[in-house]
This record gives C-alpha cells, structure tokens and sequence, in this order.
C-alpha cells in the first residue's frame, strides 16, 4: 500500500518536472526570438541609414555592396568622403580607415597604385621627414624602428655594448655575436669584411651630422645621415661593412657585396637603405649599411625584398 502510494508520487513529480522545463524551454525560445527580432531590425535599420549616407555622398549600389564586403558597420559609418579610388583601397588587407583621407590625397598627388598608397601612408611617408615624430618608448627592442619618423631618447644607451671579435667596434650583444659569425663565414669563403663603424653615442651623432652640414647642406646632409637619436647606429643594432674601410657605392661592385647580398640575411642582417627606396627609408642608397633583427625577421625581408618601414607596416603594426 505504501509503496503504491510513493510510486504514485513520483510519477506526479515527474510529471511536474516535465511541464515545468517544457515552460522554461518555451518561455525562453519565445524571449530569444522577441529580442531577435528586435536585434535585427535595429541591424537593419542602421544598414539602411548607413547605405542611404554612403549613396548621398556618391557611391553606386555596386560599391557599397564591395564596401560592405571589406568593413564592418562602424568603419563604414565612418567614411564621409567619395573617392572613386575608396574601393580600391579597402580590398587592400592593411587599410585602416583611419588613414583614408590620407590614402586619398596621397594618391591624387602621386602616380602610384591603390596599394602603393595604403602600404606608404600606413609607413607615414605620406608625411615630410622629420614631421610627427615619435619617441621611441622600446629602445630595447631588437626590432626597434628608427628612422625620420621615430627618435630615439637623447639619453639612451644599449646596456649590452660588446666588442665584435677583437675589432674595437662595439654592438649590442646579440648583433656582435651574429656579426662575428658573419665574418668568419666570409674569411672562410675568402672574403675579408672591415667593420667601419658600428655603435654611435647620441653626441657623436651630433657632431657627425653637423660635419655634413657644414660640408654639404642641410638637404644633401640629410639624405646621408641621420640627425642626432634618428641613427640606427645608436640603437647598436647597425654596422658599417667595407672591403677596403672606405664607405662608397662602388662598394656593390665588390664580390664582398655579392657574398652579402647571399648571406647576410643567414646571420639576420639586412641591407637597411637599399638603392631607389630613398622614398621610403629616407636614406639614399647604402650598400654598407647593415642592420641586425635576428634571422626570423631578416629571412622574411630578404624573401620579400622589402624595406625594413615595409617589414614594420606589414607584420608589426596593428
Ligand atoms: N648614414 C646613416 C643613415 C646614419 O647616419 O645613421
Ligand atoms: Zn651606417
């Protein structure tokens, strides 16, 4: 009888359960959808304004659907400008909408392609050198950017300076290790490497850019050498090479320079003012100048053929 009586029970209590989840289940479904509903009819609503906005200032229903492809809702409601070239633009993997007014007047005042333009602006080349420049915060880093753009603090000093071999040309520690290396490798190949000139202090710079001020010009000075906290030769990352201690171009005539071009890269260096990209480096054509970011990031430079600002743009900035 008692047992009848406990069986009985339980089947009520299951039969409550049931019903109770069949409830939760339903009544939940309900509210997701209201909310969805209403979700998506707000997306909608904000789609439409956006395509009203972006048809008001002259894009076809062709671009707009190419626009919609590449941004997302917010970056498209930030565009308030029509350029035909805008299409152009944004299919580009490194566009930010935040440079597209300037992609836009860099194209208009230079001959290159749409992706020329993404690539040189989102390096700043846009901007005259020496302009908005930044102060290095990472000094430290072995693939620290120094150019026009960015100085390095007055006072900063590598803490790792070492000498490479017994050469009294000093380096930060890793560089100088990769760089003796580098050097046995030629000898062995029978090519001897002079190392000319390897860390700067901020002063020496000082003095050493005013030298070529006062032999040749600010502009002509500027376009050899770095103004004080903008040479790589201060971060100790950046040597000097020569075959007989002269720096010159013929310097890429040498065997020596060809051995370079082939092997550099295996010890993480690379060519850092390479002919014709003085647009870009702000440098004219170095062959001598060789700068240390580890065999990973040189590899990639020298399989790309890409300046370092490029190398930057591509996998280090945002
Ligand atoms: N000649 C290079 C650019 C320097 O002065 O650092
Ligand atoms: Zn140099």
């Amino acid at each position: 009888m008692k047992k009848k009586f406990k069986f009985k029970k339980s089947v009520k209590v299951i039969f409550f359960l049931l019903v109770l989840s069949a409830l939760c289940y339903f009544s939940y479904n309900f509210f997701a959808n209201n909310s969805d509903v209403t979700n998506g009819d707000k997306e909608s609503e904000n789609s439409d304004a956006t395509v009203d906005k972006l048809t008001k200032l002259g894009f076809s229903n062709g671009d707009i659907t190419l626009l919609k492809q590449y941004l997302s809702e917010s970056e498209l409601n930030l565009i308030d400008i029509y350029d035909e070239n805008v299409v152009n633009f944004v299919s580009n993997s490194y566009f930010e909408i935040d440079n597209l007014e300037r992609y836009i007047s860099y194209m208009n005042d230079n001959d290159y392609d749409a992706d020329e333009v993404v690539t040189y602006v989102n390096v700043g080349i846009d901007k005259p050198f020496y302009t908005d420049v930044k102060t290095i915060s990472d000094p430290d880093n072995i693939l620290v950017l120094c150019n026009k753009y960015n100085v390095l603090p007055s006072d900063y000093e590598p803490d790792d300076l070492t000498q490479v071999g017994y050469s009294g040309i000093y380096m930060r520690k890793e560089a100088a290790e990769n760089m003796y290396q580098m050097v046995l490798a030629a000898q062995s190949d029978g090519l001897k490497i002079n190392l000319v000139s390897g860390y700067r202090s901020y002063d020496y710079q000082v003095d050493l850019y005013a030298r070529h001020v006062r032999e040749r010009g600010e502009a002509e000075a500027d376009r050899v050498s770095a103004r004080a906290g903008h040479s790589e030769h201060q971060t100790g990352l950046a040597m000097d090479l020569s075959n007989d201690w002269s720096l010159e171009k013929y310097f890429e005539d040498t065997e020596l320079f060809k051995w370079l071009s082939e092997n550099d890269y295996k010890y993480g260096f690379i060519l850092r003012y390479p002919k014709d990209k003085e647009y870009i480096t702000g440098y004219d054509y170095e062959p001598w100048h060789y700068r240390y970011v580890g065999v990973e990031v040189a590899t990639v430079i020298h399989n790309e053929d890409i300046t370092y600002e490029e190398y930057v743009m591509k996998y280090l900035s945002n």
